[in-house]
Parts: C-alpha cells; sequence; structure tokens
C-alpha cells in the first residue's frame, strides 16, 4: 500500500482541509504496517496558479508543513516534502501533457469553478493543473489518496491519464489508485452558506474555522453561523433541505466519532441555541492542541526546512525509477 496526498500551501489550513483529509492521513499513517508508505506533501507548484509574492510564498511553505506535522504528521514514519523540492514532479507532468486530451481538462469543475467568468484570462498552469495532479500521484505509484470529495474528479482524471498511457506506450507502468474519501466529513461547507464549500479563498474569514483561530474566535464564529429557526431534528432524515443545519450536524457527528442520526437523537427537539455552544465546545477543544504545536514549530525554520530536505530526498529516490521509466517508453533518450 502506497498512500499519497498534497495540500496547496496558500493561507491556512482550516476545518475542511482537516475534517476532510489530514485527519485521515493521520489515521493512515498511524495505521501503517512495515510494507506501505505514505508520501504527503505541499503543492508548492499547484501554487502558483495564485499570484504571490516570493517571501509569503516560502512563509506559506514552512507554515504549511508546521501544520501538518502539528495535526500529527510524523516526519521519521510519513515522507513529508514540497514539491519544487522534487523535480520529478514537473518532469513527469510534461511527458503526460502528451497523453492527456484537451477535452478531458475541460470537462474539470474546478478548473471552471476557478477561472470564473474570464477563462481567456486564466492562466494555462490553472488548466493543466490536474496533469502536474496525475503526475504527483502516478510518480510514487500511489494505491490510495486520501483526499475529500471536491478532488475526485481529478482523480478520475489521473486514472484516465494512466490507463492511456500504459495503453498508447504497451507497458504496465502507471498503477490506478483508489480515492479514499471519508463518509461523513467529504464536503465540510462554509459557516455562512451551506450550499459552498468552505475554502482558503472564501473572501469572509467567518466562512470556515482556520487553525490559528483562538478559542475565542471559534466559539464567535460557530455561534455566528447561519442556521434556520427549525429545531433539530430526530434523525439525519430530517435534515434534508437544510444545509447550514446539515453541516453543523456533521461536523460535530465528525469530531465525536458518531453518526449524524445520533447526533440528531441527543438534540431532538432542541434548538440551534443549545446545539452550537455544545459544538463549539468540541472544535475549541480538538484545534487547542494542534493550533499550540502550530504556533511553536512555525518560528523554527531551520528545523522545518531540515523536515522538507530530507523528505525530498527519500521522495526523489521512489520518484526516480518511474521517471526513467516514463521517459523510456516513450523512447526519450536521458
Ligand atoms: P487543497 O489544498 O485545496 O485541499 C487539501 C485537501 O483538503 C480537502 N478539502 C476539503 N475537504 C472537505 N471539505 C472541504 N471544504 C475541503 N476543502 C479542502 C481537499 O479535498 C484536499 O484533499 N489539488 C489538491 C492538492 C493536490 C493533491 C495532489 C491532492 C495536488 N496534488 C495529489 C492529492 C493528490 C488541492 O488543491 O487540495
Amino acid at each position: 500500500m502506497r498512500v499519497l496526498s498534497g495540500i496547496q500551501p496558500t493561507g491556512n489550513l482550516h476545518l475542511g482541509n482537516y475534517l476532510g483529509a489530514i485527519r485521515n492521513w493521520v489515521r493512515m499513517q498511524d495505521e501503517m504496517d512495515a510494507d506501505s508508505q505514505c508520501f504527503f506533501f505541499l503543492a508548492d507548484m499547484h501554487s502558483i496558479t495564485v499570484h504571490e509574492g516570493r517571501e509569503q510564498r516560502i512563509r506559506n511553505v514552512r507554515d504549511m508543513a508546521a501544520a501538518l506535522v502539528a495535526a500529527g504528521i510524523d516526519p521519521d514514519r510519513s515522507v513529508l516534502f514540497n514539491q519544487a523540492r522534487v523535480p520529478a514532479h514537473a518532469e513527469l507532468c510534461w511527458l503526460l501533457n502528451g497523453t492527456a486530451r484537451i477535452g478531458w481538462l475541460n470537462r474539470m469543475t474546478q478548473f471552471k469553478d476557478k477561472a470564473g467568468k474570464d477563462r481567456e484570462g486564466a492562466s494555462v498552469g490553472l488548466f493543466v493543473y490536474p496533469v502536474l495532479q496525475a503526475a504527483d500521484i502516478l510518480i510514487y505509484n500511489a494505491t490510495h489518496v486520501p483526499v475529500g470529495e471536491d478532488q475526485k474528479q481529478h482523480l478520475e482524471l489521473c486514472r484516465d491519464i494512466a490507463t492511456k498511457f500504459n495503453t498508447d506506450f504497451g507497458v504496465e507502468l502507471f498503477t490506478l489508485p483508489a480515492p479514499i474519501i471519508p463518509r461523513e466529513s467529504a464536503r465540510i461547507m462554509s459557516l455562512r452558506d451551506g450550499t459552498a464549500k468552505m475554502s482558503k479563498s472564501d473572501p469572509s474569514d467567518m466562512s470556515r474555522i482556520n487553525l490559528t483561530d483562538d478559542d475565542d474566535a471559534i466559539m464567535t464564529k460557530v455561534k455566528k453561523a447561519k442556521t434556520d429557526p427549525e429545531p433539530l431534528p430526530e434523525t439525519a432524515e430530517g435534515l434534508a433541505g437544510r444545509p447550514e443545519a446539515g453541516n453543523l450536524v456533521g461536523i460535530l457527528a465528525t469530531l465525536t466519532g458518531r453518526t449524524t442520526d445520533e447526533v440528531c437523537a441527543e438534540f431532538a427537539g432542541k434548538g440551534f441555541g443549545a446545539f452550537k455552544p455544545a459544538l463549539g465546545e468540541v472544535l475549541v477543544e480538538t484545534l487547542r492542541p494542534i493550533r499550540e504545536r502550530f504556533m511553536e514549530l512555525r518560528t523554527e525554520d531551520a528545523a522545518l526546512d531540515a523536515i522538507l530536505d530530507k523528505g525530498a530526498a527519500k521522495a526523489a529516490a521512489a520518484a526516480e525509477p518511474t521517471l526513467r521509466a516514463a521517459y523510456d517508453a516513450m523512447g526519450l533518450m536521458r
């Protein structure tokens, strides 16, 4: 089993990233046996699709490394690195650009969402972004990719690229990866709008809970979260058509390891005035230790760079045979 996943180091880790992906990364790392390996990386080469100054980009990579370690990624057991330190990702991406089809990329909903109305003005990088993502996965022959629901389409594209490359060149080089998507928290929604996903790019900070938020900020955001005037239903079925209520119940269920039915049973008939403080309390207790570790770690730049250097050396060694075989399959002499 080879587990691999990535996160863009833009802005801060938020609750959606944590519950949708990072918690699963940590669980898979902790349950790993001797034959398995975990690769987790900061997708800084992907983040060039958002303009950022040099100093800020350097800070973002270190901060996200600190956040992942604070959340439980152990750089001695998992390979933790940033993409820019492992050029094999960009090299394989270029080779796969010969395989990926424009029609496939045109169907990517994330490109459509991020490009918005001005498609002509979007960067080429934003368009080919999913090909780099496919390279990230295929270069390690990853078997399992823990991600949130929004990455499912990119994973399907990755499988299509792998299949076409293997067929076109008559090789069995690339392994088809399986997405690992959590059942309850695959899509954590904005606290201001239950139909939009929680995201770093939402202009309203009240829409998300950041790893850097202190206890008071978390409580305030939960108390101000949009809800509806109805009391909580007896079962999860009663949450249908109530996106904000469903989101908050789902978050509490995930954090406490219960089903949404069980959470509904506890709060049935009560209003959000009773529910929100309970949710806020659990969030505060869950995030406080991670935040405290993060605040300490983020000041240790040299230690963070050393972790990323060590991870990159291991990743580069693991990537090399696949990259060499891809060049060879295509008849490109290195
Ligand atoms: P990114 O940086 O947007 O998000 C990192 C992870 O967090 C998950 N996530 C969510 N899950 C549930 N609810 C939400 N509101 C929410 N918001 C984010 C994402 O699904 C993701 O798992 N393209 C990727 C990074 C990437 C990657 C890869 C992932 C690059 N190469 C290879 C896997 C394999 C991205 O932008 O994630």
